[in-house]
């Protein structure tokens, strides 16, 4: 048995695993942290958009992942997956990002619509990262997944549809012409006529637009002043049809900070009226190094999804950690153009990013299997979103299905939920809830990295508050630990407390198709004392407390 399973039975056996309580063995539970949560502070309003997804036309995320077309033997309504939707609905997913990403300034939405079967087969943009025993739809691209079905696909889960447009291969006009088949009344154009013709006769309301996609690299490779001018070409009087239209422009890759810069230097030189039409700058952070400082190169500096030691394990939530102090810095630089802030930041691609050859299915590009250390990642990533709810208005995880930090897998009548879908349906009670101040102490994790010393944060999270009820999610990221919080609310007592945990002994631990439940959250009311709680949290957990408020 290895230290921490020690560790971990011990505390198992005292106090049940998941939940171990105050009554822990003195020598493993003393109290050595504290969460203390000022519910008077509120920070603001955590967008439920901050939940959304995204699903790029990749690999198997549409064909395989949504679609499996409606004479397919997978159970499905109208032809998509319908194991995917009846989990979309569980997690209240908001908003999902499509078509792309990259795809996004190669594809003619035009394509995509009309009788299926007079539909054009294209070449895909990821067409030559194909391997050549993948399915021949995910290299051409078949066009029976398009706007109406994606639509319908955000209808069927009860979300908005984020559309990006593409801006490196297609007129203004044409985008123009988008938003018109998607949003003129019934019978208003002729375009609202195809719609009907469908079998869509009302609008579809789209109001998230993404103006390109990574206007820096794929989308264009623009600098942010060329970029800026067409995102004012491009959005500048698009007919609305009584919609709000909400506008995403192309935003910097990581801590590219003279992209951020450069776009609203550029975009108010005519004046600062363009500034009410953005209503997001899209940032894109990947964790992908772990290659201890050792390289910056994109595929040497990658490590593997399931093989990985410790010193990997805490080096990629260091990368992802990053994310608090991007969101930080470009929100200082878009408040020297925007002082009141009326532009919001949108990450609208975020995940872990491995090397190839983790795919449950083989051929299937860009797919890896999420472990807990996804998990625990994620956990992290969606406590930074909550911690600046003024500043992140959505963001969108890459990607839903099949593909990088996915929630879900599927391949044929075979699915499984992912440990990081488990973790977004235990936070998707904070969606909408007021953000408030939380306090994390708790010692620093001090680990090796190949003869250096490094350090990891010891406890993290965040909480909101819903009328009596407060949310709190909590990430340990250390291996080895369990910590012990007192967690003190400030100004308030504690009347009761349910608690969900998601951990596993091994921290490669993953669910395949085979074996679905081996990574799953673990449910039950905890004891509370005096109006007060102290709650052991387990190594490499992820833990999210409802606790009602006396
Ligand atoms: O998510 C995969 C790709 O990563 C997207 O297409 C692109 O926007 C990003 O570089």
């Amino acid at each position: 048995m290895r230290r921490r399973e020690f560790l971990y039975n011990g505390l198992a056996g005292a106090c049940t695993l998941a939940f171990a309580n105050c009554s822990a063995p003195k020598a493993i539970s003393s109290v050595d942290s504290r969460i203390e949560i000022l519910i008077g502070e509120s920070l603001g309003t955590i967008s439920p958009d901050i939940y959304g997804h995204f699903t790029e036309n990749l690999g198997g995320v549409v064909y395989d992942g949504i679609w499996v077309g409606e004479n397919s033997k997978v159970p499905n309504i109208d032809g998509i997956r319908m194991k995917l939707i009846e989990e979309m609905r569980k997690i209240k997913a908001p908003v999902v990002r499509y078509p792309g990403g990259c795809f996004a300034d190669s594809y003619d939405w035009r394509d995509g619509i009309g009788p299926t079967d007079k539909r054009p087969r294209r070449t895909n943009f990821w067409s030559d990262g194909e391997e050549s025993g993948a399915p021949t739809s995910h290299k051409y691209d078949p066009n029976q997944f398009g706007t109406n079905e994606f639509v319908h696909f955000c209808k069927l889960i009860g979300a908005q549809p984020y559309l990006a447009a593409n801006v490196r291969s297609l007129s203004a006009g044409e985008f123009y012409r988008w938003v018109e088949y998607c949003n003129s009344p019934a019978g208003a154009t002729t375009l609202a006529d195809t719609r009907a013709a469908a079998g869509y006769v009302e609008p579809f309301n789209v109001r998230f637009w993404g103006v390109g996609n990574e206007s820096w690299g794929c989308g264009g490779d623009f600098t942010p002043q060329e970029y800026a001018m067409e995102f004012r070409r491009f959005t500048t009087w698009v007919p609305h049809y009584g919609q709000r239209l909400s506008f995403i422009a192309s935003g910097p890759n990581v801590d590219d900070w003279n992209w951020t810069r450069g776009f609203f230097e550029e975009i108010l030189r005519k004046g600062r009226s363009p500034l009410r039409s953005i209503y997001g700058i899209a940032l894109h952070h990947y964790a992908w190094n772990v290659s201890r400082g050792r390289t910056q190169d994109w595929v040497q500096g990658k490590g593997d999804a399931l093989k990985f030691d410790a010193v990997e394990w805490y080096e990629l939530l260091r990368e992802g950690e990053r994310m608090e102090s991007l969101i930080n810095g470009h929100w200082h630089i878009m408040g020297e153009v925007d002082p009141s802030h009326a532009v919001k930041l949108i990450v609208d691609e975020w995940g872990p990013w491995y090397r190839p050859g983790s795919e449950v299915t083989p051929g299937d590009q860009l797919e890896q299997v999420p472990t807990l250390r996804d998990a625990v990642f994620s956990g992290m990533t969606l406590d930074i979103f909550n911690r600046h709810p003024e500043k992140v208005a959505m963001a969108n995880c890459a990607q839903l299905i099949n593909c990088l930090n996915s929630l879900y897998l599927a391949h044929q009548d075979r699915f499984c939920v992912t440990p990081v879908g488990h973790v977004f349906a235990m936070y998707a009670a904070h969606q909408g809830g007021q953000a408030v101040r939380t306090m994390f102490s708790a010692p620093t994790i001090s680990y090796d990295r190949d003869g250096k010393p490094a350090a990891f944060w010891g406890l993290q999270g965040s909480a909101s508050l819903h009328d009596k009820d407060l949310v709190l999610t909590v990430v340990n990221p250390a291996i080895r630990d369990p910590r012990e919080a007192e967690i003190v609310i400030r100004d308030a007592r504690i009347k009761a407390v349910v608690g969900t945990t998601l951990t596993h002994p091994d921290i490669h631990a993953h669910n395949t198709f085979e074996q679905k439940e081996e990574v799953t959250p673990q449910t039950k009311p905890l004891p509370v004392s005096s109006g007060t709680l102290t709650h052991i949290f387990p190594p490499a957990s992820v833990s999210s407390l409802v606790l009602t408020l006396a």
